[in-house]
């Protein structure tokens, strides 16, 4: 089994739209496990560091201004192939092509506002869990419903 961390985090549409139970509900029933979580409004010198690899592009500007506009709820997720689990369950970046199902096939209609960020590679993982979170704010503990979830 390739158990993974992964950095997910609802952005500030979301949380504005009162999405937040629904999200966490959604990666709960999946069989992750949450190990850590923080409610905050990023400072945009971090948001700089988190979205680095856009920085130069024509959207980085109103990317960096939406996702410090108002808080985000943050969270490590712990699975198998967290990583890519929590990519399917999020959809497509364009919330129009994402499938139904998908948070943001489900809640969204703009890229600029897509609901939900999450890592894309277990590298980007560690890097954005580390942006936001401190080692020993990640909680190490047993998932009792993982008798049930994994074989
Ligand atoms: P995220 O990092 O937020 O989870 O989204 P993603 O991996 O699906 O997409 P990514 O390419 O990393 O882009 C980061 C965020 O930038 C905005 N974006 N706008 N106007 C555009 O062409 C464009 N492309 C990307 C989106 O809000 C996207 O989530
Ligand atoms: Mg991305």
């Amino acid at each position: 089994m390739a158990t993974e961390q992964t950095y997910v985090m609802v952005k500030p549409d979301g949380v504005q739209r009162g999405l937040c139970g629904e999200i966490i509900s959604r990666f709960e029933r999946k069989g992750l496990k949450i190990v850590a979580m923080k409610f905050m409004i990023i400072k945009k010198e971090t948001a700089e560091v988190h979205y680095g690899e856009h920085k130069g592009k024509g959207f980085f500007d109103s990317l960096i201004s939406f996702i410090t506009s108002g808080p985000v709820l943050a969270m490590v997720l712990e699975g198998d192939n967290a990583v890519s689990v929590c990519r399917n369950l999020m959809g497509k970046t364009n919330p129009q092509e994402s499938a139904p199902g998908t948070v943001r096939g489900d809640f969204g209609m703009v890229t600029g506002m897509n609901i939900i960020h999450g890592s894309d590679s277990t590298k980007s993982a560690e890097r954005e869990i580390s942006i936001f979170f401190k080692p020993e704010e990640l909680v190490s503990y047993k998932r009792t419903a993982d008798v049930w979830t994994y074989e």
